[in-house]
């Protein structure tokens, strides 16, 4: 048994939504997690500045003494991991692109999948990639949503507006009478409740933190390192904005932030 906990990072509250997986399906398990709210969003950032903030924020959980890293952004993932997996090969590092992918191969009925997420998620091409060189006769279709993340990190996920940004963006893939949406992007999950009353039952909404959160428990477990505390321990960090952090996080995780603070992330 390893009590150490498990960190997980994003540009704000996005990742939250891979948390809620972790404490849902590894409830044993501690977690450290780190919002980057003083310099969200990333999904309009060069993937250079990207590296280095993920970078700097994986240098700062490693001073937290983590035991393993869920890379809760598809931002990072698609355009960093292998760069951040050369940078710190001793720590074992889960992304989030993978497990979307491996979900939408599981849920497509027709094969028509749509991929929403932030500009630099979709201008590189990792989800069509990834799907296609598993299954080449699928139909991927991706649309950037710049607007979702400013939504969702200012609490308007369930407001009039919001429905209505949703509707347009999501138009161009309902007219290609997609089956199954990935929501390529951990803000994305919070906007549920509003995605589901555009698209109707016909479309499966793929949430890759549950693979994520998955995927994770296995390679713990594969090397022993796996933790059944009964007393897990979650705390949070940001760079910027600590009440507003602290007011979504408990609203969305439905628990009391015990652990907040400030980190002076450029300093790592
Ligand atoms: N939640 C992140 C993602 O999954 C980043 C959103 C952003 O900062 O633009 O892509």
């Amino acid at each position: 048994m390893d009590s150490r906990p498990i960190g997980i990072f994003d540009s704000g509250v996005g990742g939250l939504t891979v948390v809620k997986e972790v404490m849902h399906s590894l409830v044993g398990e501690s977690v450290v997690y780190f919002g980057d709210t003083a310099r969200v969003p990333y999904g309009s950032k060069s993937k250079q500045t990207v590296t280095k903030f993920s970078a700097q924020i994986i240098r700062f959980l490693l001073t937290q003494d983590v035991k393993a890293i869920i890379i809760a952004c598809n931002t990072v993932s698609s355009n960093s991991i292998e760069e951040l997996r050369d940078m710190f090969p001793n720590i074992p590092i889960v992304e989030v692109v993978g497990p979307g992918v491996h979900m939408a191969l599981h849920t497509t009925k027709t094969g028509v999948i749509g991929v929403v997420g932030t500009q630099a998620t979709i201008a590189s091409n990792k989800y069509p990639e990834l799907l296609l060189a598993q299954d080449a006769a699928l139909k991927v279709y991706g649309k950037a949503c710049p607007l979702f993340v400013p939504l969702v990190e200012d609490g308007w996920a369930d407001h009039d507006v919001a429905y209505q940004v949703v509707k347009e963006y999501l138009k161009p893939l309902l007219e290609k009478n997609i089956d199954s949406l990935i929501l390529g992007c951990t803000h994305y999950p919070m906007l549920t409740h509003t995605i589901k009353e555009i698209v109707g039952t016909q479309v499966e909404l793929i949430n890759p933190a549950e693979e994520a959160a998955k995927q994770m428990g296995d390679i713990l477990s594969k090397n022993n390192m796996s933790s059944n505390s009964i007393n897990p321990e979650y705390k949070f960090y940001v760079s910027d904005s600590e009440e507003q952090f602290k007011k979504m996080a408990q609203i969305f995780l439905n628990k009391p932030i015990e652990h907040i603070a400030t980190v002076p992330i450029e300093e790592y």
